[in-house]
Order: C-alpha cells, then structure tokens, then sequence
C-alpha cells in the first residue's frame, strides 16, 4: 500500500504527533554562551521587549515542544484553534506559519537538528502501517465511564480518570 498517499490517515498521525507528542518536553545545557535569535520579538517581564536570547554556559533550557506546538498564543503559527484537536487541518494548506522545526511535518515531536530523532521515518511507517491495518479490520470505542486524559511521566502516557495505566478500549472486529 502507498501509505505516503493516504490523506486522512496522514492528516490524523500529523495532527496526533502535534497534539500528543511522546516526548512533550526535553531539557538542555549549553555547552558555551550563546545568543539564540528569536523568531519574533517577545516582552520580557521586565516590559523590555528582545529579539535575541542570550545564554551563558551551564544554563539550563527547557525545549518545551507540547507547548509549541499547541499554544494559541502562537496564533500567528498553528491558527487561533491550536488547543483543539483537529486532523482536517492537515488537510488544508501547510498549517504551520512558521519555519520548519524538525524533519517532519514542521513538528518538533522528533525533536530536531543535530540530535534529531534517528528513527523518525521508521516510526512514521510504523504508524502508517499499524493504523491502516487496524481501523481496517477494527472498530475501537472508549469507556464512556472511565474517560482517559494523557499523563506527563518523562513521556507521554494515556491514564484514566480512575487511575488505570493505559488505554483501556472496547475492539470489535469489522472484517474477516
Ligand atoms: C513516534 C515515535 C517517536 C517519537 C515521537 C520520537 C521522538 C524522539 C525525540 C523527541 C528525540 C530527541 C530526544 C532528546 O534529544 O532528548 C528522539 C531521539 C532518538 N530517537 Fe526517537 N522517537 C520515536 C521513535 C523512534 C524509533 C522507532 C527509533 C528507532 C528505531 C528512534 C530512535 C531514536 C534515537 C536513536 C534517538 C537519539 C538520537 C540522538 O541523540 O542522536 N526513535 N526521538
């Protein structure tokens, strides 16, 4: 199967790894100072406004990706509708207003540059493939009693509202 052709199942792995990345969030040390250029200028609390980021060695950064790429007050990047969850997007135009980030989608789910994800095309047609047989042959439902929200633990992780680790979901089989 052309997986790679295959719009709605794309638009809803693209809009899965923007909304839910495993990894939302990593952490850095710079090995020397450093001036980050910034995209767009931004008000520091202090009310000066910056359009460079200065940085010491030692310093810690936190890439916070989950909040890139959902936040709305990056409007101007991903739409005023960025905190929804909504495959049609990728439908459209290139959602993503703003420089591509990593190797994927303008996502930043695997990460980028230097220590980008090695297995990203890997993981990509794994997802391709996995899905496609799946909703093929399945119908899945959610516990409507339970309902299950992500958990940060370093990764993403799906957890109940009781507490049971994982995604607990009811699976017919559709075809023989
Ligand atoms: C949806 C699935 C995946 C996501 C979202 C993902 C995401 C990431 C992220 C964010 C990083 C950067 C971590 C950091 O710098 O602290 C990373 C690194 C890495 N990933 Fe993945 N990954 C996925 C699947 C895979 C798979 C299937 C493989 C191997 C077959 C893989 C191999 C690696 C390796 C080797 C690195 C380290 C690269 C380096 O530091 O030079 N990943 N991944």
């Amino acid at each position: 199967m052309e997986y790679d052709s295959m719009p709605l199942l794309n638009a809803f792995i693209k809009e899965t790894l923007r909304f839910y990345p495993a990894a939302p969030y990593l952490e850095r040390v710079a090995g020397e100072d450093l001036v980050i250029p910034l995209e767009s200028e931004i008000t520091m609390t202090s009310g000066e406004r910056i359009s460079h980021l200065p940085v010491k060695k030692g310093q810690f950064i936190a890439v916070a990706i989950a909040a890139y790429q959902r936040r709305v007050r990056l409007e101007a990047l991903w739409g005023a509708d960025a905190d929804q969850f909504k495959p049609s997007r990728w439908l459209e135009d290139d959602p993503c207003k703003g420089k591509a980030l990593g190797p994927y989608a303008h996502l930043a789910s695997f990460s980028g540059g230097y220590r980008v994800c090695a297995g990203w095309r890997f993981a990509l047609s794994e997802m391709q493939i996995i899905l496609a047989e799946l909703v093929l042959n399945f119908s899945f439902a959610l516990s409507k009693n339970d309902p299950v929200r992500p958990l940060y633990a370093g990764i993403l992780v799906p957890i109940t509202e009781k507490g049971v680790k994982g995604l607990p979901l009811f699976i017919e089989r559709i075809s023989e």
